[in-house]
């Protein structure tokens, strides 16, 4: 990948599509007019319609909308997974829109931590070999002792050091999101996205793993969000809501919850129930 030492404003993505350069920004995330068309058979379907949003590092983004409103084909496109049929996308102030599917796995790599839905985690590998997988397909070679330092810091930060040695099927569905999210934390990224990762899981669990990602926000890590839940998105500090592929509202998150307060308030609850 080619990067011109010249800074320069931002410019079209036609115009951009000649050099793959890099600006001075102070954004991790600059979509400019996104469109997405997919053009499957005898009908396109034009999912994502002009979008533009600045991400700043250190928000934590909740995006909202009904279903097939465009929130995965964004995300997709976000996460270099897919790459738009129009308009400009920089990221870390990198112009990315255009990049083949190897430069983009390897911005990827290097840049952004993914977790989903399912976990999508390895069932006959312990905790700490999945969140070691990551490591085995960085092109910035990793010593094998340091990979075990890093998975085992990775799940410590996530409160699972001591099931590091616990498979899949060993650990309950907060346990192995937690996991899945060491394994996105491991290559040290900029930006996580997750893609609805409270779906499969009790309200309780969830605001868990809300608690987990403010934790990270608080230390930092940029982090953009898909869920349908508004109240797991109240966790967050921004909420953009998506319709027909556009954005319909993007607000600071008011009234904002902190995860650690409200568990206390659940946990204190649930012994009332109890004493009664
Ligand atoms: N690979 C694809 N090929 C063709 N059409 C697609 C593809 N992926 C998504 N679409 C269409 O694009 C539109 C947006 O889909 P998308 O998956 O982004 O919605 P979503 O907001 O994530 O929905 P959900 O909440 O159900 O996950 C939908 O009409 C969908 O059918
Ligand atoms: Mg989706």
């Amino acid at each position: 990948m080619r990067k011109t030492p010249r800074l320069r404003p931002i410019r079209s993505a036609a115009a951009s599509r000649a050099t793959n350069f890099t600006v001075q920004t102070n954004f991790v995330i600059q979509l400019a007019d996104i469109h997405k068309i997919y053009r499957t058979g005898e009908v396109d379907v034009h999912a994502v319609r002009g979008v533009s949003l600045d991400i700043a590092p250190g928000e934590f983004v909740a995006i909202m909308g009904s279903s097939g409103s465009g929130k995965s084909t964004l995300m997709n496109m976000i996460g270099c997974l897919d790459r738009p049929t129009n308009g400009s996308y920089f990221l870390d102030g990198l112009d990315v829109s255009t990049l083949d599917r190897d430069a983009r796995a390897k911005i990827r790599n290097d840049k952004i931590g993914f977790v989903f839905q399912g976990f999508n985690l390895l069932s006959r590998t312990t905790a700490q070999e999945n969140v070691e997988m990551p490591m085995l397909y960085n092109h910035h070679r990793v010593s094998s002792t340091e990979q075990k330092e890093r998975a085992a810091k990775s799940l410590e930060l996530v409160g699972l050091a001591d099931r590091a040695d616990h498979k899949p099927n060993q650990l309950s569905g907060g346990q192995q999101q937690r996991v899945a999210i060491a394994r996105a934390l491991v290559n040290q990224p900029s930006l996580l996205l997750a893609d609805e990762p409270t779906g499969n899981l009790d309200s309780q669990t969830s605001i868990e793993i809300m608690g987990v990602f403010q934790k990270l926000n608080d230390a930092g890590i940029t982090i953009i969000m898909v869920t349908h839940e508004l109240d797991v998105a109240r966790y967050t500090k921004r909420m953009i809501i998506l319709r027909d592929g556009k954005v319909l509202t993007d607000e600071k998150v008011a009234d904002r919850l902190n995860a650690e307060v409200e568990l206390k308030k659940l946990r204190q609850a649930q012994e009332a129930v109890k004493l009664a």
